[in-house]
């Protein structure tokens, strides 16, 4: 597959994005005047499903939580594959989402109360919202006004975090969409409800690597219980453990259990693998009302993630600089700077653990060893656009970052060196890899040969 490059070219005179013409507010009186009865429609509705059934406020919750991780809460989890297109739905973590039927009646409820104003979206995010409440957990205003999409590709689901990520891929995964280390710890705190199947955890519990069958971070009588229901050849669909011990209250029990070494998955046991995580853990273990105070936060934060709307203030890379992408690398010149950087889609960060390392030691010099100095750009390199920039490094593979843009090279940035993850988490910001100057001749020959911010989106979203 080629490797999908990005310029970030930049061009003092033009300032953002086109992305903020996109922007839709969220508000909490959205329908107040369209369907003021609406979240008592909700409401009713998914309290009609629970006195029959005790899991739908799992279901609910990880449904949204779902929704909005991939093309941002726009109720594509709830589309069904049609014809050629296997929906989301039906990728393969989404297979145990499941009560379904409670979005679909709560739908027509609203329907019949005010027919074709509110999004399957915004019904999504309220019963989510009413799951928690009725669970015995916070309550909070939920803004509203988000629009359906149509996409629904089963094959994005591969963007959701896995229970076997590691807190860098974590990070990544949240950072990619606006939420902190914090948010990240917070809505873990969703797993205080419900139940998960014995596959998403069979790889703490048997052959866990070359010199543990457990995995050693887990509690072992904690351990030895679920390998009693998870057998290693395990038969039984149905068969798994509930998340925390109070598997249908809104507690702050996951965080208690998981100091203990008994969580379930690999993800909740990373959440105490850093000092600034680990501390978050303890936090909400020992106060309830920490808890529910951030998880309301970054609720609101992830129910408002859309595919237009970053949630983080741009960065001042964002702010002053017009983002190209070079599908495969590109000719370039103009005599502005040009950041170059990894776009968010590049392949090295599918592969398992993200970015592991980065090399400036390629072609015939390292180009992290020498320095560029004054008004002159002394000593800078010129390089060619298809000169190689560096390698980038994962568990599995490597790959070659050429320079994309014809020029002079005046800066690396050979913090990457140390701390490679900072491509993993903030590729757009310090994990930019490096800086050239190309010559104003140049430019306009190549900015033809770039794809805009839209252009890239497009081939993205073809090639998935
Ligand atoms: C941090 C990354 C996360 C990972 C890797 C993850 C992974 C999983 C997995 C593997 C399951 C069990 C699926 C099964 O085997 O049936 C699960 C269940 C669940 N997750 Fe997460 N999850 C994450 C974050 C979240 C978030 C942010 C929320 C909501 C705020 C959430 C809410 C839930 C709930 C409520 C269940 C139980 C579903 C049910 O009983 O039907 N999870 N999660």
């Amino acid at each position: 597959m080629a490797a999908i490059n990005v310029a970030i070219l930049a061009l003092a005179f033009l300032i953002m994005f086109p992305i903020s013409s996109h922007v839709t507010a969220l508000s909490s009186n959205y329908y107040e005047k369209t369907c003021p009865q609406l979240e008592t429609a909700v409401t009713n509705a998914i309290k009609n499903a629970m006195s029959n059934d005790k899991t739908v406020p799992a279901a609910l919750l990880r449904m949204h939580f779902h929704d909005c991780f991939i093309k941002g809460c726009d109720a594509s989890v709830l589309l069904a594959s049609k014809g050629q297109n296997t929906a989301e739905k039906d990728g393969p973590p989404n297979v145990s989402l499941h009560a379904f039927y409670v979005i679909d009646n709560a739908k027509k409820a609203v329907e019949a109360m005010c027919p074709g104003v509110v999004s399957c979206a915004d019904i999504l995010a309220l019963a989510a919202r009413d799951a928690v409440a009725l669970s015995g957990g916070p309550t909070w205003d939920v803004p509203k006004g988000r629009k359906d999409g149509r996409i629904s590709k089963a094959s994005d689901t591969r963007q959701l975090p896995a229970p076997t990520f590691n807190i860098s891929q974590l990070q990544q995964s949240f950072s990619q969409r606006g939420l902190s280390m914090e948010d990240l710890v917070a809505l873990s705190g969703g797993h205080t409800l419900g139940f998960s199947h014995c596959s998403s955890f069979q790889n703490r519990i048997h052959n866990f690597n070359a010199t543990h069958d457990l995995d050693p971070s887990m509690n072992p009588s904690f351990a030895a219980s679920l390998r009693s229901v998870c057998p290693a050849h395990n038969k039984a669909k149905n068969a798994g453990a509930t998340l925390d011990s109070s598997t249908a209250a809104f507690d702050n029990s996951y965080y208690k259990l998981l100091l203990q070494g008994k969580s379930l998955f690999s993800s909740d046991q990373a959440l105490l693998t850093t000092p600034k995580t680990k501390t978050l853990v303890s936090k909400f273990a020992a106060s309830q009302e920490a808890f529910e105070k951030a998880f309301v936060q970054s609720m609101i934060k992830m129910s408002s993630i859309s595919e237009d709307l970053p949630l983080t203030p741009p960065s001042a890379v964002d702010s002053n600089f017009v983002a190209y992408f070079a599908p495969d690398f590109i000719k370039a010149g103009h005599d502005h700077l040009c950041v170059i950087g990894l776009a968010p889609k590049h392949v090295a960060f599918k592969d398992e653990g993200g970015i592991t390392a980065v090399d400036f030691n390629v072609g015939k010099s390292d180009r992290s060893g020498f320095k560029v100095t004054g008004k002159r750009k002394k000593n800078a390199q010129h390089f060619e656009s298809n000169t190689a920039l560096c390698k980038v490094c994962t568990n599995s593979d490597s790959y070659i970052v050429r320079c994309c843009v014809k020029g002079s090279l005046l800066e690396v940035n050979d913090r990457l060196i140390k701390l490679p993850g900072l491509l993993n988490s903030s590729a757009d910001r310090e994990g930019y890899i490096a800086i050239i100057m190309p010559k104003p001749a140049d430019w306009v020959k190549i900015k033809s040969s770039l794809l805009s911010l839209a252009e890239y989106k497009k081939l993205r979203d073809e090639a998935s």
